[in-house]
Parts: structure tokens; C-alpha cells; sequence
């Protein structure tokens, strides 16, 4: 390892404290700068000599990625990497590291949460209350969860978890994922037509990508049974928010419950806020006291082993491995 200091930008961080990257990161003695940025110019004016980027929500674009200089790694605070330009970094050589690993739980039990919320009607009785309203025939008609069926677009590390969760219910588990072809977890594999026509709770675990951008429009809405829901805690873009509008207002399915959003925070004046059979949550299925923790520590890990000349506990562009990545080449 060299002895000069290495540069590590913080390009914004919406936790209170970044006690523990810095404890982590001494091992290598940075220069570490906790910076708000929220456009790429923002980005490109503090991070261009940047030896490491850790990030949040500000976007790194290809210009973002084309001005750094010598930067070797980029780390998420996340799962999620849509707002990083992956191939732009893997083309200049720049380790993309996430944490694919750190709120499986919460984001899990979360999705289970709004499952159920929409299954008892929680939320909408609650808010009935709230208007001086004791009537539980407001939530009609509920059913009985044992035997229905939860549809889970994606299998990946939350969805099987979802499903092993549910399974307590007595729910049984599809499952669409063109990515995977055999699963030992109780889960049947269907095609999505199959998962739109048979289930009563839909939920979506997929990356948001070119190809599961608005995944979920006015065909899939329509191809749903009249009396389901559709939960969504992966990415807000996944769904056509306006034809989830009209879904909602004009009841092709019963309701739907998000923890994302197209628009984050959303538009206060946007009409779905408005609607009764949805519910909303703040982009909150990741968080808990010790996902928190986890998170910071291994994205401040990833940045300290690339550093160092070892690979990251994560990453989503091996591909730069097996293109050029050695000593000499930092
Ligand atoms: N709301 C939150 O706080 C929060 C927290 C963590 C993760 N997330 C989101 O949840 C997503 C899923 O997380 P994960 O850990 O399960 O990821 P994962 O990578 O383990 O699983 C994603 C699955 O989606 C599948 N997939 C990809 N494209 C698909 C398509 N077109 N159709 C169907 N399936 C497809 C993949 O094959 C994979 O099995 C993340 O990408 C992230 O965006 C949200």
C-alpha cells in the first residue's frame, strides 16, 4: 500500500453521524470529507481527486464517473445501485461495491407488515378512528390470509425470505424471476401471466433496471384479480404510478401498499396520496438500529479493502476484476 493519504469523499448521508466509517477508515489514515451533494455538478466539484466515494442518493452519472481521476472505488449505502452509472465505472475500471446484505430482515418483515396491513385493513381503520369512526364494516370485505396466495415478482434475498415468512400464515408462494430456474424453498416458479391471474397479494422484489422500469402498468394492473393488492418495498419506478392511479381509483385491483415512490419525497399535491385504498410508507423497509450499523460498518469496509489492494466484501461489476484490476494499476 502507498503511504500517501487517500482521499475518501462522503458525497451525502442522511445519518446522523459518521463515527463508525471514520473508525473503520483509520486503519488506512484518509483524508475523510462528509460533503451534501445532491446534483452531479455537486458531485463532480468535490469528488474529482477522490481516491474512494461512498454514496447515498446523489447521483453519479458517466460525467460524474468521467471526471474522477483516480478514483478506485465507489460504495453504496445500499442494495440498490440505479443511481450509479455501473458501466460507466466498470469502462474507467472503478469497483461499484453495494451491501447486498445488510436489511434482508427488515426489508422482509416490512413487506409482511404491508401485506398484512392490507389483509386486516389496519391502516384504513386506523385513519377511520382518527375520524371519530368505530365501525369495522368500513374495512369490508377483509378475507381470511391462510390458503391465499402471495405472487413475489423477483427472488432474490428479500423475496425468499418474504416467502419463508409468509409461509407461517399459511399463504401459498409463487414466484416470477426469469433469472432463476430451480428453488428448494416451498416457492412454485410460474410465468407472470400466472402470477398477475392467481394472486391475491402481489409483491415486487426486483432491482430497478431499463428492463423492470414500469414492470407494473395499466396490462399487469388489469390482469390482476379485482380483490388484490400490490406491495412494493424494492423501487418506486417499477410501477407506472398514473396507472396505478387509475387502477386504484376506478378499483381494477383492491389497493396497494408502497414503501417507494416514482418521486421521493412525492409531489404533496399528487393524487394518489389521496386515495383510501393505498398505503404509504417513507422509504423505511431498510431501517432498523442495527441494519443502520451493519450498513455503515461494511460499506466502510469495502471502501478500506479496495484500498488496501484487496477486493470488497460486495460488488456488482466483477467484470472489472477480470479486466485490469492489479497493484500496479492503482
Ligand atoms: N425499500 C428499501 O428500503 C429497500 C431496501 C433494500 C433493497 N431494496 C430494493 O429491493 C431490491 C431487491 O433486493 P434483493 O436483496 O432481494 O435483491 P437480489 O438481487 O437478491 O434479488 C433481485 C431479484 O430480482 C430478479 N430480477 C431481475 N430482473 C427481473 C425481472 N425483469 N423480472 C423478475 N425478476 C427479476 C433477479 O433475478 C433477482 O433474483 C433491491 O434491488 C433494492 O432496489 C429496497
Amino acid at each position: 500500500m502507498s503511504n500517501k493519504k487517500f482521499k475518501i469523499i462522503i458525497t451525502d448521508c442522511d445519518h446522523p453521524s459518521v463515527e463508525i466509517e471514520k473508525k473503520i477508515l483509520s486503519e488506512i489514515n484518509p483524508e475523510l470529507t462528509l460533503e451534501t451533494c445532491k446534483t452531479e455538478e455537486d458531485v463532480i466539484a468535490v469528488a474529482s481527486d477522490a481516491d474512494g466515494i461512498i454514496n447515498q442518493y446523489a447521483p453519479i452519472t458517466r460525467r460524474v464517473i468521467e471526471s474522477l481521476k483516480r478514483c478506485k472505488v465507489i460504495a453504496r449505502y445500499g442494495v440498490g445501485v440505479d443511481n450509479i452509472d455501473v458501466e460507466a465505472a466498470t469502462e474507467h475500471k472503478i469497483i461499484v461495491a453495494n451491501v447486498p446484505d445488510y436489511c434482508v430482515d427488515e426489508v422482509s418483515t416490512h413487506t409482511i407488515a404491508l401485506i398484512l396491513d392490507c389483509a386486516r385493513g389496519i391502516t384504513l381503520l386506523d385513519r377511520k378512528i382518527r375520524d371519530k369512526k368505530w365501525d369495522f364494516t368500513l374495512a369490508k370485505p377483509l378475507f381470511r390470509t391462510k390458503g391465499k396466495t402471495l405472487g413475489l415478482f423477483g427472488l432474490g434475498r428479500i423475496a425468499k425470505m418474504v416467502a419463508q415468512k409468509a409461509s407461517g400464515f399459511g399463504i401459498k408462494i409463487i414466484a416470477y424471476d426469469p433469472y432463476v430456474s430451480k428453488v428448494n424453498i416451498g416457492v412454485k416458479l410460474v410465468e407472470l401471466s400466472q402470477l398477475l391471474t392467481d394472486s391475491d397479494f402481489v409483491s415486487i422484489h426486483v432491482p430497478l433496471t431499463a428492463e423492470t422500469k414500469h414492470s407494473f402498468g395499466e396490462n399487469e394492473l388489469k390482469a390482476m384479480k379485482k380483490t388484490a393488492y400490490l406491495v412494493n418495498t424494492s423501487r418506486g419506478p417499477v410501477i407506472n404510478e398514473k396507472d396505478l392511479y387509475i387502477a386504484l381509483k376506478e378499483k381494477w385491483i383492491a389497493g396497494a401498499a408502497l414503501d417507494v415512490m416514482e418521486k421521493e419525497p412525492p409531489d404533496w399535491k399528487d393524487p394518489l396520496l389521496k386515495l383510501e385504498n393505498i398505503i404509504i410508507t417513507p422509504h423505511i423497509s431498510f431501517y432498523s438500529e442495527e441494519s443502520y450499523v451493519e450498513l455503515k460498518t461494511k460499506v466502510a469496509e469495502s471502501v478500506r479493502s479496495v484500498l488496501k489492494g484487496e477486493l470488497p466484501r460486495a460488488m456488482v461489476n466483477p467484470q472489472v476484476i477480470k479486466r485490469k484490476f492489479n497493484k500496479e494499476d492503482r
